[in-house]
């Protein structure tokens, strides 16, 4: 397991992350929109109230500040003996702290989780740019990924 620079912190986001820059996190990642802060407490109740469904970490800095973060959703099935997956989504790292494992020690925490639950595999999309960093955290290729916009 790669360990977190000194002073820095790993843990479930709280409600009140809304102060402490998760979303600017998001924003390296893709469009996040305004999100009012009443959005963002009623999606947070939702995910809170689906709490062995739904794994959101961030890591924060020595002045509590999230710098990065990353998603398990928990999906079960019927099929595989009412088999568990695990589905890694939104991992981000802010641009200034990128290169520092923090990308790596999200992944490790997530696939931690994962395991626990019962997860028999992780899942994700990623571009062909992030393939490389995917295969250092355990991953490799399989299949392909297919959208349908609505
Ligand atoms: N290609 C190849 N190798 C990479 C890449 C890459 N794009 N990014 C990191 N690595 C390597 C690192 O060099 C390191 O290798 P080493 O152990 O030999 O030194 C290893 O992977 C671990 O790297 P970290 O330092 O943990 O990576 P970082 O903290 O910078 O996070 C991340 C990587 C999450 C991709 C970050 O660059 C980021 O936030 N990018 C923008 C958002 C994004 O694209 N997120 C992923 C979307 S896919 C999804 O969410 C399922």
């Amino acid at each position: 397991q790669s360990q977190l620079p000194p002073s820095y912190t790993c843990r479930p986001i709280q409600r009140s992350d809304y102060h402490s820059g998760f979303l600017d996190v998001l924003r390296v990642l893709t469009t996040v929109g305004d999100v009012s802060e009443a959005q963002w407490n009623k999606r947070y109740d939702w995910m809170s109230a689906r709490s062995d469904e739904y794994f959101l970490l961030c890591i924060l800095n020595g002045e509590d500040k999230i710098v990065g973060t990353g998603t398990l959703v928990v999906e079960r099935k019927f099929i595989h003996n009412l088999g568990i997956v695990g589905h890694i989504e939104d991992i981000a790292v802010a641009k200034d702290q990128q290169g520092k494992k923090l990308g790596l020690r999200i992944i490790q925490a997530l696939d931690f989780v994962a395991e626990k639950v019962g997860c028999y595999k992780s899942i994700l999309d990623c571009s062909e740019a992030n393939e490389g960093f995917y295969v250092k955290c355990g991953f490799k290729r399989a299949g392909l990924e297919m959208a349908h916009y609505y």
